[in-house]
C-alpha cells in the first residue's frame, strides 16, 4: 500500500468499509498530506489525520476559516458560497458567536433533560410499530425516526407536517450515493418547498407564538436587526438537516458494530450501567461525520507542514478517533473504554456540535429500549452502506427478533 494509491475523494472507496488502513498509513507516514485532485479546478487539499492536528485545526478559527470556502468538502461558485455564508456552519467568530447564541438556549443539557420522557415515549412507539412483525429495516424503521421526531418538537413543526419536511430535506441534500441521487432540478424544487414551508410556519408563529426555537428566532436580533426571512429559512434547514442523517447513521453503524461484537451487546444487556460509556464508544467507533473542511486565512503551520494562505484543509474525525497515540487498541469496539476523548462532535472549536447533548440522549434512550424490548435483535440479511466520503452511513440494515406484543394492549 502506497500513499499514491489513496483516494479519499471518491465515495465508492467508503462503500465496503471506511478505509481505516489508508488513514492508519497517513497518520504513520504523512499526517498532513497534500491530497491531489483531478478534474475541473484540479489542485488538491491538505489531508489532516492525526488527533492533535485535527483538534488544533478545529479550534484555531483565526487560521482555519469556515467562512472563506465554507465548511463542506465541495468547492462552491461565488454566488452559492455567498448564500451559504448566511448559515452559521459557514461563519467565523465573531459573527458566528452572535448567531450561535440565538439557538444555544434550545439545546442546553437542561432543555434536553426535559425532553427525556417525550423521547422514551417516542422510542417505545418506534419499537411498537415493528415488534409484532419480528423483522425490520433498522435504518428506515428504527434509526431514522427518533431524530426526526425530536428536532421537529424542538423547532415547533406540527406532528402532521413532520414526514413531509423530512422528505423535502432528504431530497434536497441528495447524496453522492446513486440510490439517493436526485437531479439538480428536484433538489432545487425541494429547497423551495422547505423555504416556503418555513415562511408559512413562521407567519403562523408570528401571529400565535409558541415555546419553540423557531419562535425564538423570529424575535431574535443580530446587531440590532431582526433576522431576514432567508436567514430564518437557512437556520431552519440547518437544524432539520444536521441532526437527522448524523444520528440515524450513528445508531445504524452502532447496531452493525454490536452484530460484529455480540459479547459487547451481551455485556450491555446484562449491565445497563455501561450505557453512557457505550454511547461514547459508539460515537468514537462509528464517527458518523467523517470530516469537515476549512480554508487557511494566512501562511501558517500544521505540525511540521507549512500551509499557504487560501489552502484547502480537510480534517478527518474518523482518523483522529482511531489514532493509536491517543486510543489504546483503537480498532477494538469496547463499550467500557475509558478515557474516551473522541472528537465525533468536533474537536472543541466554536462549531462544536450544537446537538451533542440531544444526540447523546437520543442514542442512550433508543438503545435502552432496544436492549429491553428486542434483546435478541440480530442481522437478517446484507448490510448496505452509503457511498459517501462525508457521512459514514448505512442505507439498509435488515434485522430480525422474536416477535412480541406492543405496549398498552
Ligand atoms: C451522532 C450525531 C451527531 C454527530 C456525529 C454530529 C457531528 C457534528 C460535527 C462534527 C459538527 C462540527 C461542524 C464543524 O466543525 O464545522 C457538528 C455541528 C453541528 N451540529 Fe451536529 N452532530 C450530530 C447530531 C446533531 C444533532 C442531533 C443536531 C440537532 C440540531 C446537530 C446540530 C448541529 C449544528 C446546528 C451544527 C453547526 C454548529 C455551528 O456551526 O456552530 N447535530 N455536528
Amino acid at each position: 500500500m502506497k500513499l499514491e494509491d489513496i483516494d479519499l475523494t471518491d465515495g465508492a472507496n467508503f462503500v465496503d468499509h471506511v478505509p481505516h488502513e489508508w488513514f492508519s498509513l497517513l497518520r504513520r507516514e504523512a499526517p498532513v498530506w497534500w491530497h491531489p485532485m483531478d478534474g475541473p479546478g484540479g489542485g488538491g487539499f491538505w489531508c489532516v489525520t492525526a488527533y492533535e492536528d485535527c483538534v488544533n485545526v478545529n479550534r484555531d478559527w483565526e487560521h482555519f476559516s469556515s467562512y472563506r470556502g465554507g465548511a463542506l468538502f465541495q468547492d462552491m461558485e461565488s454566488d452559492q458560497l455567498e448564500q451559504q455564508r448566511l448559515m452559521m456552519l459557514n461563519m467565523d467568530p465573531t459573527m458566528h458567536t452572535r448567531y450561535r447564541r440565538l439557538v444555544n438556549k434550545g439545546f442546553t443539557p437542561r432543555m434536553v433533560r426535559d425532553l427525556r420522557t417525550t423521547m422514551v415515549g417516542y422510542a417505545d412507539d418506534i419499537v411498537d410499530a415493528v415488534c409484532e412483525r419480528g423483522t425490520a429495516d433498522f435504518v428506515e424503521e428504527i434509526a431514522a425516526e427518533l431524530p426526526l421526531l425530536l428536532i421537529a418538537e424542538i423547532l415547533g413543526v406540527p406532528q402532521e407536517d413532520r414526514r413531509m419536511v423530512f422528505d423535502w430535506s432528504n431530497r434536497m441534500i441528495g447524496s453522492a450515493d446513486p440510490e439517493y441521487q436526485v437531479s439538480e432540478e428536484v433538489a432545487g424544487e425541494a429547497a423551495m418547498q422547505v423555504y416556503a414551508y418555513a415562511d408559512e410556519l413562521a407567519a403562523r408563529k408570528r401571529s400565535s407564538p409558541t415555546a419553540d426555537v423557531l419562535t425564538v428566532l423570529l424575535d431574535a436580533e443580530v446587531e440590532g436587526e431582526k433576522l431576514t426571512q432567508l436567514e430564518i429559512d437557512l437556520f431552519f434547514l440547518l437544524l432539520i438537516v444536521a441532526g437527522n442523517e448524523t444520528t440515524r447513521n450513528l445508531m445504524s453503524g452502532a447496531m452493525a458494530a454490536f452484530f460484529e461484537h455480540p459479547d459487547q451487546w451481551e455485556k450491555l444487556r446484562t449491565d445497563r450501567s455501561h450505557l453512557s460509556s457505550a454511547v461514547e464508544e459508539m460515537l468514537r467507533f462509528v464517527t458518523p461525520v467523517m470530516h469537515f473542511r476549512r480554508t487557511a486565512t494566512m501562511p501558517c503551520q500544521i505540525g511540521d507542514q507549512s500551509i499557504e494562505d487560501g489552502d484547502k484543509i480537510v480534517f478527518w474525525h474518523t482518523s483522529a478517533n482511531r489514532d493509536e497515540s491517543v486510543f489504546d487498541r483503537p480498532d477494538e469496539f469496547d463499550i467500557t473504554r475509558s478515557p474516551n476523548n473522541h472528537i465525533a462532535f468536533g474537536g472543541g472549536g466554536p462549531h462544536f456540535c450544537l446537538g451533542a447533548n440531544l444526540a447523546r440522549m437520543e442514542i442512550e434512550v433508543m438503545f435502552d429500549r432496544l436492549l429491553e424490548r428486542l434483546p435478541d435483535i440480530r442481522l437478517d440479511g446484507e448490510v448496505q452502506r452509503l457511498q459517501s466520503n462525508f457521512i459514514n452511513g448505512t442505507k439498509h440494515l435488515p434485522v430480525a427478533f422474536n416477535p412480541s406484543a406492543p405496549r398498552h394492549r
